[in-house]
C-alpha cells in the first residue's frame, strides 16, 4: 500500500525516490511474490480516506499482512495509524529514501512502533526485502 505522490515515481525527485516507476516496483514486487506463492494486491492512493478505507478491507478480504509506504502520511496520520492498529495485521515500514538522512520532520513515523519491521533508504529494494521478511513471519506463525 503507497500513500500521497509515490503516483509519480520515475519522474518525482529522481535523487531521492530513483527512476522506478510504482507499476515497475509492483511488477517486481509480484515477481519476487510469486516465488513464495504469495498473491499481492497493490493499491496507491493520494486520499487518507481512501487509504483508511482500504486498511479497513484488510479484515474482510484474506489479507495476511501489508508492506505500507505511508509517503508523507508517515509523518502526520494518526487517522492512518489507527486504522492499521484496529485491523491488526502485521506490516512492514517502506521507505524509498533514507528518512533520517534527510529534514527532521521525516524523522518521525506514527507507524514505525506498531510495525514489525522498518526498511529505509533501499530504494525499491526495499519492498522485496519487506515482502521477504513478512512471507518468513507469516510463515513461522502459521
Ligand atoms: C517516503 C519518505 C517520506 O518522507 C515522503 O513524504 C514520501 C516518500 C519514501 O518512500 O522515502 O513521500 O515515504
Amino acid at each position: 500500500m503507497n500513500g500521497p505522490n509515490l503516483n509519480l515515481l520515475g519522474t518525482r525527485e529522481p535523487a531521492h525516490y530513483g527512476h522506478e516507476t510504482l507499476d515497475d516496483i509492483v511488477a517486481q514486487v509480484r515477481d519476487t511474490a510469486s516465488t513464495h506463492d504469495i498473491g499481492i494486491s497493490a493499491f496507491q492512493s493520494n486520499s487518507e480516506a481512501e487509504l483508511i478505507e482500504r486498511v479497513h478491507t484488510c479484515s474482510s478480504d484474506g489479507t495476511d499482512g501489508l508492506i505500507v509506504n505511508p509517503a508523507a502520511f508517515t509523518h502526520t496520520s494518526i487517522a492512518l495509524r489507527d486504522a492499521l492498529a484496529a485491523v491488526g495485521k502485521p506490516f512492514v515500514e517502506v521507505h524509498l529514501s533514507n528518512v533520517y538522512a534527510r529534514e527532521p520532520f521525516r524523522h518521525h513515523s506514527y507507524f514505525s512502533d506498531l510495525a514489525i519491521g522498518v526498511i529505509s533508504g533501499l530504494g525499491s529494494y526495499g519492498y522485496l526485502a519487506a515482502l521477504t521478511a513478512l512471507a518468513r513471519q507469516l510463515g513461522e506463525a502459521a
